[in-house]
């Protein structure tokens, strides 16, 4: 058992001034198979902590219904058998690029303000997350150091009574480590983000002497920390894939360290976004108002410790620099790699309106179309019906306020595909018809003041100016395809048409492999249940990973849900080993 807190300059340890080097590696989004292997990575990188959010929507799908809540206490177990101190930010928004910041999209009052039924839903979760975090603190012979207050408030809102009952909140179920919050080093960040008597911490990707100047002026003294040292960044669908250069990377991390400043690399490792589960921005400058950014499956960020788990020529360097600091382990064994490569030509074939009835939720019939959220869809998809009137000759047919993108069918025949930015079909539409819009969610918006928005058709459907009414709406979620037992299988058409796919991969040496998806558009996949999360032809990234741990020897269920369009000359997937690891990470000091 020990005592941690904050000193004059430093953190104490029992006294003792230490330092705290730190990488970020979210559990949940490693394979709990690999969480040993990533954290010993951290280790073999010179660190001496770990740092994780949790990520309230994953573990409360449904109000009450608790999911897996004690992962983190298996992970903080596993992080002290590393060797590793812990720093737990447990939100309950965490932004992290997840799905609406953490938040689940059943939230009812206003989220991140001191609403009383917002901290409602907050504190009950907390009742039941928490316990775990308690009985891991370093006072009770735990790894866990600290706790984090929120996450970077003040680029949000400036409730400090919320933030004050939030802490409030972490000391009445236990906690008793010092918590902190964490901000951009600017004025309204951290007057807005910071609480009087807890410790405030910075985040950015360089100029550590700059950024702590602007801290001091607020915080004369306590330790310098800079909570999230921004070493890569991350990606949105149809964008450039981001890399920041490992040399300069590491010379910022001197920075802070030469300024007596502990660190948190963000990320140390990134993981993989599985089934879905990624958020998304809104672009446009710094109201970040504008269009919709979705991010990518891969949450590799460009880390030192790469999405495969390897370590590349950015761990070799910080490496170096983190070894005059103190000790670096060994590097550990890497998983096993696919032994063989395998390709796989889907043979069975299911509609997607068969699986949809197999599958989706209760229809909801109104006036006006309902939103994702009103049919409990957190990731996934909603197909709705509505008859366009007549005889009337043709018109317009607009989705207002579309939130993301709708495949749409005219009495049965593909019209086209429907955007945010671009709502009217291209050919007008006569009536009678019947049509039809098959909506998917590309990710709830994880920050700024358009987080938490609604998905779905939310502005109406109109036909020339007049509003459709009598909407018809099914819900499919996601993980209602965790299982494809009992859904029936036909042929597959060879048109390209859009449905669940399915076949067998065949495995022989089973380790973690690369998923290639020739041909295919937009949609998801899943491997013996396991969803390795969405995949789509606009790039940046082109292929899956595929967790060493889902493979087993022999024959693995594959199963593909293809939303736009299928390949046409053979739906064919194709299993690699990833490429060897080209670096030799030794130290070349
Ligand atoms: C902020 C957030 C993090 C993450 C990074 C960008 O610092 O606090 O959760 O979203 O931005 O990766």
């Amino acid at each position: 058992m020990s005592e941690f807190s904050t000193g004059e300059t430093d953190f104490l340890l029992d006294g003792r001034p230490v330092r705290l080097l730190s990488g970020a590696l979210h559990y949940f989004r490693v394979h709990e198979a690999h969480w040993g292997h990533r954290l010993a990575m951290l280790r073999a990188m010179g660190l001496n902590c770990v740092e994780t959010y949790v990520p309230w929507n994953l573990h409360e799908p449904r109000p009450g219904d608790f999911r897996d809540a004690e992962a983190l206490g298996r992970f903080l177990d596993a992080a002290q058998e590393a060797g590793l101190w812990a720093i737990v930010r447990p939100g309950p928004y965490i932004c992290a690029e997840w799905e609406n910041g953490g938040l689940p999209h059943w939230l009812r009052g206003r989220a991140r303000t001191s609403d009383e039924v917002y901290l409602g839903q907050v504190e009950r979760w907390f009742r039941r997350l928490l316990p775990q975090v308690v009985e891991r603190q370093v006072d009770r012979g735990g790894p866990v150091l600290m706790v984090q207050v929120e996450n970077e408030y003040g680029s949000y809102g400036s409730d400090t009574g919320y933030l004050r009952r939030l802490a409030e909140l972490l000391r009445a179920v236990g906690v008793t480590v010092p918590l902190f919050t964490s901000d951009g080093p600017e004025d309204h960040m951290l007057t807005g983000g910071s609480l009087p008597g807890v410790l405030a911490t910075v985040n950015f990707g360089s100029d550590a002497r700059a950024a702590f100047e602007t801290l001091r002026r607020y915080r004369p003294d306590g330790p310098l920390m800079c909570m999230e040292f921004w070493c890569g960044w991350f990606d949105h669908w149809g964008g450039e894939h981001v890399v920041r250069d490992a040399g300069d990377a590491a010379a910022a991390l001197r920075e802070i360290l030469e300024c007596g400043a502990s660190v948190n690399l963000y990320m140390a490792h990134g993981g993989t976004n599985f089934a879905g589960w990624s958020g998304a921005n809104r672009g446009g400058g710094a109201l970040h108002d504008g269009p919709l950014e979705p991010d990518v499956t891969s949450y590799d960020y460009d880390a030192p410790i790469d999405e495969y788990g390897r370590p590349t020529e950015k761990f070799r360097r910080f490496r170096e620099v983190l070894a005059e600091y103190g000790p670096v382990a060994e590097l550990p064994p890497a998983p096993p790699v696919l032994g063989q490569p395998d390709e796989v030509l889907l043979s069975g074939w299911a509609a997607l309106s068969a699986v949809l009835d197999a599958r989706g939720g209760a229809p909801v019939e109104g006036p006006v179309p309902p939103g994702f959220e009103e049919l409990d869809v957190d990731r996934g998809l909603v197909r709705y019906e509505v008859d366009v009137p007549g005889p009337r000759q043709p018109y317009p047919l607009i989705a207002r306020g579309l939130r993301d993108l709708a495949v749409v069918y005219v009495d049965g025949e593909r019209a086209g595909v429907l955007t945010e930015d671009d709502g009217q079909l291209d050919k007008p539409v006569a009536g009678p018809a019947r049509v039809e819009l098959w909506v998917e969610s590309l990710g709830r918006v994880n920050y700024g003041p358009r987080s938490g928005e609604a998905k779905g058709i939310t502005g109406g459907l109109l036909h020339e100016r007049q509003f459709l009414h009598g909407v018809r709406a099914t819900g499919l979620r996601l993980d209602a395809l965790d299982s494809v037992a009992g859904l029936a299988f036909g042929e597959v058409p060879g048109d390209g048409s859009p449905g669940l796919y399915r076949g067998v991969l065949s495995v022989r040496g089973a380790g973690d492999a690369v998923l290639e998806l020739p041909g295919w558009t937009r949609g998801f996949v899943w491997v013996n249940g396991f969803d390795l999360g969405r995949y789509w032809s606009v790039g940046p990234q082109r292929s899956l990973y595929v967790p060493g741990p889902v493979l087993r020897e022999g024959g693995n269920d594959v199963w593909v849900l293809e939303l736009e369009e299928a390949p046409a000359d053979g739906p064919v997937l194709r299993l690699r080993a990833p490429d060897p690891i080209l670096l030799d990470p030794r130290p070349t000091s």
